[in-house]
């Protein structure tokens, strides 16, 4: 079982606080498709001969492309892997994007589950964030995608940001459940170096919200999405039983997947590469037969601090018996000599065979993750 993700890299606006490799479109889309058809085929034997189980659109704005752009990429990636039948194929969708007629057309496609990029339901915090789409919009086009027919639909928001206050993120939450959403990543807006946000924090000219603020936020979120039947299965993933993304959860359990596009990143159980975050080199690598990615085959200690990474954000948490089968005695004591000073403190528990992060854990689990991390000497 593996995945395919596909960074489609175009969006009309820069976000203030983006750091994902986007630039504006051109007309070209045709030039930008073919490169990618390329690599899938030129790499159709990285994955082996494993299933794909999920294909996920992402990006950048991949409700840029058209129905049958979208279509021609989707039918060649079917032809060159063994995509089950049982599948999860998302889009990431821009709410000012969504129409009736794009909506039938990803329909008809077979896309099973989307991701509106809601990020909130004020228009102060969407000028902010210096987003296309009004608040006004953000709710046409979950209507439309309810009206089309979808039933796996998952919004994005972002929460912590500059000038927000509890009541305003109370308020985006009630929107959000108002709606039959059976899915929502809700993200604290992180301040990246080199976006408009982290040139704005250089020159001292952002407010950012507090670390009380940003902790009641947190606990609210994880409160008000409880009382509505979510869970919360990875720090940032909320979903009702059954709708986990099944494309994200297998990034965390450590699943190989195939990143096709520019900037867009693989792994294959011992290796990771990544592919050059320039859509120019990206396409004239491609077209010449040169190199278009760098890659580092993964040590037994890389794994084990990707593991770590990876699963302590989980509902799952760290496996103690896959930690002592894949990182021998070593990796084992490790573990357990770490996570005793986290359980004093009531940061992390044991449940059944796996240590998971009380709610306490998950407000500072960039601190303990970074902890757990084994250093290279070890
Ligand atoms: C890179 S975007 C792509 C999806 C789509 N283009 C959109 O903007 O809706 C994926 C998600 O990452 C989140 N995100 C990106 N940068 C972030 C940041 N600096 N802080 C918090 N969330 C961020 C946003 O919620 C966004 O929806
Ligand atoms: S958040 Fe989405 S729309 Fe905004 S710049 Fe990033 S990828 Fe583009």
């Amino acid at each position: 079982m593996a995945g395919i993700y596909i960074h489609i890299p175009f969006c009309r606006k820069f976000c203030n606080y983006c750091d994902f490799y986007h630039i504006i479109p051109d007309s070209d889309n045709q030039t930008f498709i073919n490169a990618i058809l390329k690599e899938a085929e030129i790499r159709q034997d990285y994955l082996g001969k494993e299933n794909i189980k999920t294909i996920y659109f992402g990006g950048g704005t991949p409700s840029i492309l058209s129905v049958k752009e979208l279509g021609i990429i989707l039918g060649s990636l079917k032809k060159l892997f063994k995509v089950d039948e049982d599948n999860e194929i998302t889009i990431e969708l821009n709410p000012d994007d969504v129409t009736t007629d794009y909506m039938k057309g990803l329909k008809d496609l077979n896309i099973n589950r989307v991701s509106v990029g809601i990020q909130s339901w004020s228009d102060k915090d969407l000028k902010m964030l210096n987003r296309r789409h009004s608040s006004i919009q953000g709710e046409t086009a979950i209507k439309e995608v309810f009206k089309a027919g979808f039933e796996n639909v998952a919004i994005d928001l972002i929460y912590g940001i500059p000038g927000m206050s509890l009541s305003n993120w109370e308020y985006n939450l009630d929107t959000s459940f108002a709606f039959d959403i059976k899915h929502f990543s809700a993200y604290h807006l992180t301040v990246e170096p080199g976006t408009v946000l982290g040139k704005m924090k250089e020159k001292g000219m952002l407010q950012e919200v507090d670390e009380e603020e940003s902790a009641a936020q947190f606990n609210m979120l994880i409160e008000k999405s409880e009382s509505k039947g979510f869970i919360q299965y990875e720090i940032s993933n909320f979903g009702k039983t059954g709708f986990f993304s099944s494309h994200n959860s297998n990034y965390w359990k450590q699943v190989s997947y195939i990143g096709l596009g520019p900037s867009a990143h693989s792994f294959n159980g011992y290796s990771r590469q990544w592919n050059v975050r320039n859509l120019k080199k990206y396409i004239s690598c491609l077209k010449n037969g040169k190199s278009f990615f760098e890659w580092e085959e993964l040590d037994l200690k890389t794994r084990f601090n990707e593991y770590i990474m990876t699963s302590l954000r989980t509902m799952w948490g760290i496996d103690l018996e896959f930690v002592e089968k894949t990182f021998e005695k070593e990796g084992y004591d490790y573990v357990i000599n770490m996570a005793g000073k986290f359980r004093n403190y009531g940061l992390m528990q044991i449940d059944k065979k796996n240590l998971v992060l009380t709610n306490q854990g998950k407000m500072i689990s960039d601190n303990i993750i970074s902890e757990f991390m084994m250093p290279s000497d070890k």
